[in-house]
């Protein structure tokens, strides 16, 4: 028992006095904000990536992510406490590592844990009694007390006692100018309390508050509740727009008069789907969990199969239009606005605009797009370069498709320049009408900026 408050107590006065050594295990959107935070509060830091030329980049003084600026990535290597590195036994020098690794779905929406299990094979690898392993990937309910916890223990590690095993789920919002990983409160729950204790003492030396909850499983699940909360509410204004299409009502109208109500109300807005490495996935990993436990979580389905038809509603919206117009889809010039997931971000994973572009493309269109954010990406292998907005390429298109709101874009110039807009955001309502016969999400056809 001594040696266990000894462990403990050693481990905590090295993350007080800085001289603990901070692992982070992948240094994508999620690693690279955190190790600069570690850094920013006195740590050295070692940021280990399977990515050697991300490593090159950034130990060139380069980022790689929005969010962190290359001057913040430079000014940290200047330091001479920010390492990233390729070498796994590098691993060997932390107290504490932090594992910020992907966890995407397989083609049958299962939980694809390849990545999280690599990385703890590397830190068991590399473990030392002493050591705090935080797993930050979102995931199911058990993964750390199942998959990490073992692995240090064939090491023959005892939790709780020689390493301290946390799960922390990582909250960024890429893009956020309020909530950073700074002031984004974290949660922590520790397999024991002494592993609460180091975790939380660990995020607390450079995040302004931390939450700690009684379990891995629950700080766990509080990250899949937040993301199945905004993807069933984002599935249920979906739906509204479908039925104010269906009345004739403006469905944009009706979710602004109900968020003047001061309590009991939150907003949402529909859109041409959802996207991203969270919202569409994480849901999946908690409905996966439950059907091993024979049980269907229904909203889970119903929001991701209400959410994942609205390309193909939009799709329709822009045939419909062009029907109008007494044009097919065969043949259409479609110039799609925005690519990136949301808005004023760079970020194609999951985007709604891939499966737009792909089914206006099935149905025999001619599709280009623009995106600010985004000059070309990568899909099954062929790289897709953007155009510029000129007034041709407007003047060009048999109609434009806006499916992500960047605020920089000229949507009044779109608006004039264009003979038809589907606006699937509403970005073009309140503009002046322009020459663009103007279609929304939910609604009719309409020579107006207004979109109902
Ligand atoms: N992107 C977001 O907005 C966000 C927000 C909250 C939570 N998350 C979660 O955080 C996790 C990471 O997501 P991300 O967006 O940062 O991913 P990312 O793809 O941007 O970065 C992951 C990095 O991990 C590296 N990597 C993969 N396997 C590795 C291994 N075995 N060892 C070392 N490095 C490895 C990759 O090369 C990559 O650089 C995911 O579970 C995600 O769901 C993401």
């Amino acid at each position: 028992m001594a040696d266990v408050v000894s462990m403990k107590t050693h481990l905590l006065s090295q993350i007080h006095d800085r001289s603990a050594v901070i692992g982070v295990i992948g240094l994508g959107y999620v690693g690279l904000p955190l190790a600069m935070e570690f850094v920013h509060a006195g740590f050295r830091v070692i940021g280990y990536d399977v990515n050697e030329r991300v490593v090159g980049q950034l130990m060139a003084g380069q980022s790689h992510i929005q969010d962190v600026p290359t001057a913040q990535v430079q000014a940290a290597v200047a330091t001479g406490r920010f390492t990233a590195t390729a070498v796994e036994a590098r691993l060997k020098e932390c107290d504490a590592i932090s594992i910020a690794v992907p966890t995407p779905l397989s083609k049958t929406r299962d939980p694809d844990m390849a990545y999280v299990l690599s990385a703890a094979d590397a830190i068991a690898r590399q473990a030392h009694p002493g050591l705090c392993v935080v797993l930050e990937s979102t995931t199911y309910p058990g993964t750390t007390r199942e998959l990490l916890q073992p692995r240090l223990e064939a090491m023959g590690l005892t939790v709780g006692q020689d390493v301290f095993v946390a799960f922390s789920p990582e909250r960024v919002d890429p893009g956020n100018p309020v909530y950073s990983t700074k002031n984004t409160p974290k949660v922590v729950g520790g397999i024991t309390p002494a592993c609460v204790e180091i975790a939380s003492a660990l995020y607390l030396s450079c995040i302004d508050s931390v939450v700690p909850v009684s379990s891995p499983e629950a700080a766990e699940l509080v990250k899949l509740l937040e993301n199945t909360f905004r993807a069933v509410n984002i599935g249920l204004v979906n739906e509204l727009a479908i039925v104010c299409d269906k009345l004739g009502v403006n469905v944009w109208e009706v979710i602004n008069a109900a968020a003047t109500k001061p309590f009991g109300f939150m907003k949402f807005t529909p859109g041409p789907g959802i996207g991203g490495h969270c919202i569409p996935l994480d849901p999946h990993y908690l409905a996966w969990k439950m059907r091993t436990l024979n049980y269907k979580t229904r909203f889970i389905d119903l929001a991701s199969e209400i959410n994942s038809a609205m390309p193909e509603w939009v799709v329709q919206k822009v045939a419909d239009a062009l029907n109008e117009e007494r044009k097919a889809v065969r043949g259409s010039r479609v110039l799609v606005l925005g690519v990136a997931y949301k808005r004023d971000i760079d970020d194609v994973r999951e985007s709604p605009a891939l499966d737009v572009i792909r089914l206006l493309e099935e149905r025999g269109a001619h599709v280009e797009f623009h995106d600010p954010f985004v000059q070309e990406f990568r899909e099954e292998g062929h790289v897709r370069k953007g155009v510029e907005l000129s007034g041709e390429m407007l003047a060009w298109s048999d109609a434009v498709v806006i499916v992500t709101d960047h605020l920089g874009v000229d949507y009044q110039r779109v608006v004039d320049l264009a003979t038809l807009v589907v606006d699937t955001r509403n970005v073009t309502a309140g503009l002046t009408p322009g020459r663009a016969q103007v279609v929304g999400l939910a609604s009719g056809s309409r020579k107006v900026g207004a979109v109902s």
